[in-house]
């Protein structure tokens, strides 16, 4: 029988409220799962795909998966591999979770398993990161070096690449709803401004020095003093409904912090206990309700393991 693996990865939440595009962290829970298997012919192919109602295309060329996976298979010089990927998506499409971050790498990790792992996760962040650029224009590594890292991630340089990753406090859980509205990264990532003023730039720098110290420290109160964005949030917000009403509906009921997950429209809080974020996720899932909106909620600690074999 031709060897086969089956892979889960992780849903990530980018920006941390006031990194965007650097940093960013992952969840247990939820997640996508990849199912690869050596065929004797070259060529990488998607045989199935379910979970996504039709949306993701099978196109090797189209789909994240395969395409990173072919440009992992050319880098490593084995264009003579072939592999079939079915990809089942366990997490909703466009919520703001690294939905195809967690698909790209299950895929790109189920490969360097197969390959006998010539390459480190680390050295997988460039691979994934095409897979990004394919599907929202820009291959940004804040989804894809937590899933494939685990735990939080800054991502210090792009150019060169650096990929640090940072602690993550004992206990701490995250509390995230999904709101069903839909909201594209691509569109999301159009609609920011592409200046700003250096005093907006000095908030914002202090914060993210804030929020990496604050894990450093295990200081929980620096965390969420530096859960502020004054970049992205006050645009992106518009988008996602009755978004003040769950930041306050959020810390009222003990959130360290609160803010948009990714490029939304799922929303996050950072809680000290799992009870916090349950409560958090209840109340504000009551509210989307009250307003006919149906939402998801995910109630994890901060993953530490990032991309694991099944079976
Ligand atoms: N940093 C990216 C953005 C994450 O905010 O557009 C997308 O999930």
């Amino acid at each position: 029988m031709s060897p086969s693996i089956k892979v889960f990865a992780p849903a990530t939440v980018a920006n941390v409220v006031c990194g965007y595009d650097v940093l960013g962290f992952a969840v247990n829970a939820p997640g996508d799962e990849v199912v690869m298997t050596r065929k004797d012919a070259p060529g990488v192919l998607i045989s199935k795909i379910t979970g996504d109602d039709g949306r993701l295309p099978l196109d090797p060329n189209k789909n994240t998966v395969s395409a990173s996976v072919q440009h992992y298979l050319e880098h490593i010089g084995r264009q003579d591999i072939g592999v079939t990927i079915e990809l089942h998506k366990k997490m909703p499409i466009g919520s703001g979770l690294g939905s195809s971050s967690a698909s790209t790498v299950a895929g790109l990790f189920a490969i360097n398993n197969l390959m006998g792992n010539p390459l480190t996760n680390k050295e997988l962040v460039p691979f994934a990161m095409k897979g990004e650029e394919l599907a929202c224009g820009y291959g940004h590594a804040d989804n894809v070096a937590p899933a494939l890292l685990g735990g939080f991630v800054l991502i210090r340089s792009y150019e060169p690449l650096d990929v640090i990753s940072l602690p993550s406090p004992e206990g701490m859980y995250a509390a995230i709803v999904y709101p069903e509205v839909d909201v594209p990264t691509k569109d999301a990532r159009q609609m920011i401004r592409t200046k700003v003023l250096l005093k907006e730039a000095v908030t914002q720098w202090g914060n993210v020095g804030g929020l990496v110290s604050g894990l450093f420290l295990k200081d929980y109160d620096l965390i969420g003093r530096s859960m502020v964005d004054v970049l992205v949030e006050p645009t992106r917000s518009i988008l996602i409904p009755e978004f003040y009403k769950m930041r306050a509906l959020a810390m009222e009921n003990g959130a360290i912090g609160f803010g948009i997950s990714g490029s939304g429209p799922s929303v996050f809080a950072l809680t000290r206990d799992e009870a916090t974020a349950r409560n958090i996720t209840n109340a504000l899932q009551q509210l989307l309700k009250s307003i006919n909106i149906n939402s998801l909620a995910y109630v994890s600690p901060v993953n530490q393991a990032g991309p694991v074999i099944l079976d």
